[in-house]
Parts: structure tokens; C-alpha cells; sequence
């Protein structure tokens, strides 16, 4: 099986992390994890984007060095990502010197090869906040961030010949259109390209936190340069000898980014590989953004959804469940804490957890808690493709139509209990009563294995209810594969505590 990589953007370090920063990262380590279980080799990446201006200031009014500031800031997006059961492979912080010397290596590279070139840069200049704002940036003539006066600054200033890659780009857009996902927001991106590029500018005389230009220190290189970077430099990419990591997961299969910043990921970042000559990612795919109760989240409204306490009311698991489930991917959403209620009990404990206890009680009680190998193959037929729709939807980056193939079987399972009625068959036909709960068991099972990406602890619990011996781990990929769906010989279920204990709406 081929490797994969996968990505998400790396985050403004000073930023709290909110539900917008745990989308992206949710998403990502559901494929992660659905890739690990069919047995790809997967290097999955995240991390931290840690220079500019604003960040040394805030470093400074704290009294503190940059990178002894980051490290506090910095921490609270590793225990959130703890928290939230998010397994990345590597953690890559702008800071690291891993990634600076690929920064400049990249840097002299390109402007050897003429594809940098030194010219001046003119714009509206924040002198308080030490930052550069185009004329179309600025809110009714002043500073966007902080409303002050700003006045206009000419500075020397390194370019990236952005504007040579406008027929290049098109002609790759053209040629790989899952190049651009989700197809819905490609257009956007070739009628961009194709009203023309200007070249960019890469680097700054007023920054002095940024990774400095090796030959000529007066700059450092802009952050957005220095930041898309951090997709091959945590590979260990060298122009002359790249790494062993890089040669193995390089190109990357996808780039999962938010929507506003689809532009920097599928223009400038394909131009500057396309500089290199690097080979250019399979996918960039944007999705949409949540809005609260209708509203754009902000710090000013004071409406942003903390995930700690979004997994302190509801779970870990259901929380990331609510956020693929809710909205399909690619499209806005509307994050609301009485819709993820709803969800959890009607989804996870009504059709999920019920069934779960429904089946482990009737197998306590009548059948001394033993499984059949096999049961009556009524939901599950041989050569159900069940494992071909969900394994393709995730390939597609359809989230919710996976969690369909899961919770379509659930529900089939619910409404075979209520045909067959086992409680009163029972006491007719045992036997056909035992091959009835064992078929039910064996939709569980499946949805242990193809809900695990989403909601990866209590699936494990599940598996352990069922009395399953062996690792979910270890079987998955055969089940993924198409593989049987039975029972060990013998193998008796260990009932638990309820998977998802109802919940009720707080007190207003
Ligand atoms: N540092 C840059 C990325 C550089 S990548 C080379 C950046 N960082 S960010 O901290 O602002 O995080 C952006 C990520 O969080 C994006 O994927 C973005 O879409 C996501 N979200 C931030 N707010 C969001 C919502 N309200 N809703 C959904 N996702 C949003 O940009």
C-alpha cells in the first residue's frame, strides 16, 4: 500500500485554539487513522507558525525571549491535540531550527536561480504594530488590527517571480483536477490565476523575528514563505540531498486547509515548488468555516467554542463525531451545543449505544454470553460492499457519507431487532434467536471498526464488549479489505457500561 501523507496548516502560535483550529486537525486525524488501520505507513503533520511581528511583540510585553514565550503558547495546542485523541506524527514549529535552515536553503536557491530577485516594496506601514498593510487591507484608511494611523513606506524588498507560474499553474490545474478539492471552490482559484499574478513579496527589512536571509541579514523572509515551507522542511527536504523521510512521503497526498487560506495553498505554494522543481501534492482540499449560532465566531463577540469544553459536556468522541457529521465537508456550518445534543442522543446513544446494550443484555441472559461464529447473514451478505463505499468516501474526503455506511447499518440492525423481536423469539427458536443477535453483533463490529477514525476510545470499548481477543487494530485492515465479519469459536461478550449515557439539555 502506498504511504501517505497528510497535513494540516500549522497555527498562529498565540492564537487560543478553538473549534476552527480543531476542525482541520480532526478531520486530518480521521484519515490518519483511517489510513494506519488498512495498513498504509502514514506520516501525519501538524504544527506551529511562529514568526512576525505580532508575535515578538507579544513575547516582549510578557517580558519574555520569542521562543521562551512560544513554548507556553505552544503547549496549548500539543494538550489540546492530546485531549482531542489526535495522533500526529510530527509536531513542526516555525522556530525550529530543523526548519529554518531549509528556509534559507530555499531561499538562496531561488534567488540563484533568478526566481527571486531584489526590488522595493511600497504599502501602508502600522509603525505601533510594525506591519505592512496593502491599500485594500486597511479599514477606512487605518490600521485593520489596531484602527491607528499608518502611514506609506517604500521599502527594499526581495520578489518572487509569482507571475511566471500563472500558464504553468493553469496548464496543472487543467491536467490534475484533484488538484483542487473541493471541485465546488476550484473555480474561484483558476479565475484568480487567471486575471493575472504579481510577483510577491518575500521578505522584510521591519520584522526582525523571522528566519533571516543568509546574504543579506537586513531581511528576514515574509512569514507566509517561511510558513508553507514547513510541509517539506519537517520531511527533512534538502535541494542537494533530500532526507529519507522526504523520499518516502513526498509528494503529499493532501494539504487539508480552511478556505481562506486555500489561495496561499493552491497558487503560491504549487509556484514555489513548481520553482524548485518539486514534484506538486496530489490534493489541496478546502473546507468551509463554522459560524455559532448563525454568527461569526470572534474574540470581540466573545462566541468562540472552547473544544476543552465542548469534550468536557459531551466526550471526546462525540465531539469529533459531531463536527464531521454535522455539515459536509467543504460546506459552512453552523456550530450550535443544542445540535450536538440532539446528535448524541439520537445518533450515539439512542441507535448506537442502545443497540450495542440491547444485544450484549439478550446475549447475557439467554445465551450464557456466547457469539456464534456466523450468524444469519441477513444484514451483512456475503460480498456486502459496505467496506468499498466507506473506504472510497474517505478517499473522497466525504466524511459524513462514511459515517452513512456505519449508521445506515446501525439502523437496519435497530429495525431487524424490532422484525425479529429476539426477546420473544426466544422463547420459539433458540437457535434462529442466537444466529438473529449474533448477525446484530456483527453490524457492531463493523461499526467498531469503521467508526474508530471518528470516534477512536469508545470504539475500543465496544470491541472489548464484544469480546473480541484480538486488537481492533490488528483486524481492521482484513475487515477494510472486504474480509469475513465472524466470531472466534467460543468467543463470549463482556457487557459494560453504556457507551454514550443520555444526556439531558442544561437548565436555561
Ligand atoms: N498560520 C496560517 C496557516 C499557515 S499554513 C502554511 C493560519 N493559521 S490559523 O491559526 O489562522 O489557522 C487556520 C486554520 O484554522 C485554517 O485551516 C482555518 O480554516 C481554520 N479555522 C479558523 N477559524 C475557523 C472557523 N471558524 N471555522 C473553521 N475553520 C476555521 O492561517
Amino acid at each position: 500500500m502506498k504511504p501517505y501523507y497528510l497535513t494540516t496548516p500549522i497555527y498562529y502560535a498565540n492564537d487560543v485554539p478553538h473549534i476552527g483550529h480543531a476542525y482541520t486537525t480532526i478531520a486530518a486525524d480521521v484519515l490518519a487513522r483511517w489510513k494506519r488501520l488498512s495498513g498504509a505507513r502514514v506520516h501525519f503533520l501538524t504544527g506551529t507558525d511562529e514568526h512576525g511581528a505580532k508575535i515578538a511583540q507579544a513575547a516582549g510585553a510578557a517580558g519574555q525571549t520569542p521562543r521562551a514565550y512560544l513554548d507556553r503558547v505552544v503547549a496549548k495546542f500539543q494538550e489540546l491535540w492530546t485531549r482531542l485523541t489526535v495522533t500526529p506524527d510530527d509536531f513542526l514549529r516555525t522556530s525550529d531550527a530543523r526548519h529554518i535552515g531549509v528556509v534559507q536553503k530555499i531561499f538562496e536557491k531561488l534567488l540563484k536561480d533568478g526566481h527571486i530577485y531584489l526590488g522595493s516594496y511600497e504599502g501602508w506601514y502600522c509603525v505601533p504594530d510594525e506591519t505592512f498593510w496593502s491599500e485594500s487591507e486597511l479599514k477606512e484608511g487605518k490600521c485593520p488590527t489596531c484602527g491607528r494611523t499608518v502611514e506609506r513606506l517604500k521599502e527594499e524588498s526581495y520578489f518572487f517571480k509569482l507571475s511566471a507560474f500563472e500558464a504553468p499553474l493553469l496548464a496543472h490545474f487543467e491536467k490534475h483536477p484533484e488538484f483542487l478539492q473541493p471541485k465546488s471552490r476550484a473555480p474561484e482559484i483558476v479565475q484568480f490565476v487567471k486575471m493575472g499574478l504579481r510577483d510577491l513579496s518575500v521578505s522584510r527589512t521591519k520584522v526582525a523575528w523571522g528566519v533571516p536571509v543568509p546574504s543579506n541579514p537586513a531581511h528576514t523572509v515574509y512569514v507566509w514563505f517561511d510558513a508553507l515551507i514547513n510541509y517539506i522542511s519537517a520531511l527533512g527536504y534538502d535541494p542537494a540531498a533530500p532526507g529519507a523521510l522526504y523520499k518516502e512521503f513526498w509528494p503529499a497526498d493532501l494539504h487539508l486547509v480552511g478556505k481562506e487560506i486555500f489561495r496561499f495553498h493552491a497558487v503560491i505554494w504549487p509556484a514555489m515548488l513548481l520553482a524548485l522543481g518539486v514534484p506538486l501534492p496530489r490534493t489541496v482540499f478546502a473546507h468551509g468555516w463554522w459560524t455559532v449560532d448563525g454568527e461569526k465566531m470572534s474574540k470581540s463577540r466573545g462566541n468562540v467554542v472552547d473544544p476543552h469544553r465542548m469534550a468536557d459536556e459531551f466526550g471526546v468522541d462525540a465531539f469529533r463525531y459531531f463536527l464531521l457529521r454535522e455539515v459536509p465537508f467543504g460546506a459552512d456550518g453552523d456550530f450550535s451545543a443544542k445540535a450536538l445534543l440532539g446528535r448524541y442522543n439520537a445518533e450515539l446513544a439512542n441507535a448506537l449505544g442502545n443497540l450495542l446494550n440491547r444485544v450484549l443484555n439478550l446475549l447475557e441472559k439467554n445465551f450464557d454470553s456466547a457469539l456464534l461464529p456466523a450468524g444469519t447473514g441477513d444484514l451483512l451478505p456475503e460480498n456486502a460492499d459496505w467496506a468499498r463505499a466507506y473506504n472510497d468516501a474517505l478517499d473522497r474526503t466525504v466524511f459524513h457519507e462514511a459515517l452513512d455506511v456505519a449508521f445506515g447499518l446501525v439502523n437496519r440492525a435497530n429495525k431487524y431487532a424490532e422484525d425479529t423481536a429476539p426477546w420473544k423469539l426466544v422463547k420459539t427458536d433458540a437457535p434462529r434467536t442466537h444466529a438473529v443477535l449474533t448477525e446484530m453483533a456483527r453490524v457492531l463490529k463493523v461499526a467498531a471498526v469503521t467508526l474508530h477514525p471518528f470516534m477512536p476510545t469508545v470504539t475500543e470499548e465496544m470491541w472489548r464488549q464484544l469480546g473480541e481477543p484480538r486488537p481492533l487494530g490488528a483486524e481492521a485492515a482484513r475487515a477494510l479489505a472486504g474480509g469475513k465479519i465472524q466470531f472466534d469459536p467460543g468467543q463470549k461478550i463482556r457487557k459494560g457500561n453504556p457507551l454514550f449515557p443520555r444526556k439531558e439539555a442544561p437548565k436555561p
